[in-house]
C-alpha cells in the first residue's frame, strides 16, 4: 500500500458537485473535467483522484483498486458492494421510484419492469410478492412503458421533468437517494488516519 489516499470519483454531474464539495473542504486539485487525464493528484501528493464511471466507482473501492470513493446509494445497493459507507453527502439527492401510466400497477398477471437497477427492481417487488419479468435497459427507461415494452419502470426520479414530458407518473417510491463516501475496508485500516481526515474535512462543511 502507498502513503497516498487514492479517491473514485464519479464522472458527470455528481462528480462535478463532489469536486466542489472537495475544494471547500480544502481537500481538492485541480480537476477539470474537461481534461481527459484520469487520474489527477493533489498538490502535495497526499491524495489521487480516479474519474470512473458512476456505477464502477464500487468496484473499484470494494477490490481495493481505490481506497475511498463517491458513490450513489443506488448504485452502491444494486451491486451490494462489501465496503464501509461513513458519510451521507447529501448530494444527488433522487428517490428511486416505480413510474408508469397511472394504474399500470393494476394489471392483472405478470407485471413487466424495465430498469437499469434490476436487483432493487427484483427485491422491491418481491417484498410486495408481486411477481415480475424484468427487462434490463442501459438508459432512456422511461420509453419501455411508452413503446408498450414494459407495464411500468423502476428509475431514478429527481426533478421529475423526464416522466412529465413523458406522460408518465411517479406510483410507487421505494427509497430516497444520495451520494455517500465509502471506503474499502482494508483501507480504512490500514489508513485510518487518512480516511478519517477526509471524512473530518467533508463533515465540517456538510
Ligand atoms: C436519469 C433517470 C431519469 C432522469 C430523471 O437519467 O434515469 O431518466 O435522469 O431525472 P428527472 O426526474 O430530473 O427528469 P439520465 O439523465 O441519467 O440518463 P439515462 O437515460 O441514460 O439513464
Amino acid at each position: 500500500m502507498t502513503d497516498t489516499l487514492d479517491i473514485a470519483l464519479p464522472k458527470g454531474r455528481l462528480g462535478e458537485k463532489v469536486v466542489k464539495l472537495l475544494g471547500e473542504a480544502g481537500m481538492g486539485c485541480e480537476l477539470g473535467e474537461d481534461s481527459r487525464k484520469l487520474v489527477l493528484e493533489s498538490g502535495d501528493g497526499s491524495l489521487r483522484f480516479f474519474w470512473v464511471k458512476p456505477a464502477d466507482v464500487p468496484i473499484y473501492v470494494e477490490r481495493g483498486a481505490a481506497d475511498a470513493g463517491v458513490a450513489g446509494k443506488d448504485v452502491l445497493l444494486e451491486l451490494g458492494a462489501d465496503v464501509y459507507e461513513l458519510l451521507d453527502l447529501g448530494l444527488g439527492k433522487c428517490r428511486m421510484c416505480v413510474a408508469g401510466s397511472p394504474g399500470a400497477l393494476e394489471r392483472p398477471g405478470v407485471l413487466r419492469v424495465a430498469t437499469k437497477f434490476v436487483n432493487i427492481a427484483t427485491r422491491h417487488f418481491q417484498s410486495r410478492g408481486r411477481a415480475i419479468d424484468i427487462i434490463k435497459l442501459n438508459g432512456s427507461i422511461e420509453l419501455a412503458p411508452i413503446l408498450g415494452l414494459s407495464d411500468v419502470i423502476v428509475d431514478i426520479v429527481e426533478t421529475g421533468t423526464t416522466l412529465r414530458e413523458n406522460n408518465l407518473a411517479v406510483l410507487e417510491e421505494i427509497m430516497p437517494i444520495s451520494a455517500r463516501l465509502i471506503a474499502n475496508k482494508a483501507a480504512f485500516r490500514f489508513k485510518h488516519e487518512k480516511v478519517e481526515a477526509l471524512c473530518a474535512a467533508l463533515s465540517r462543511i456538510l
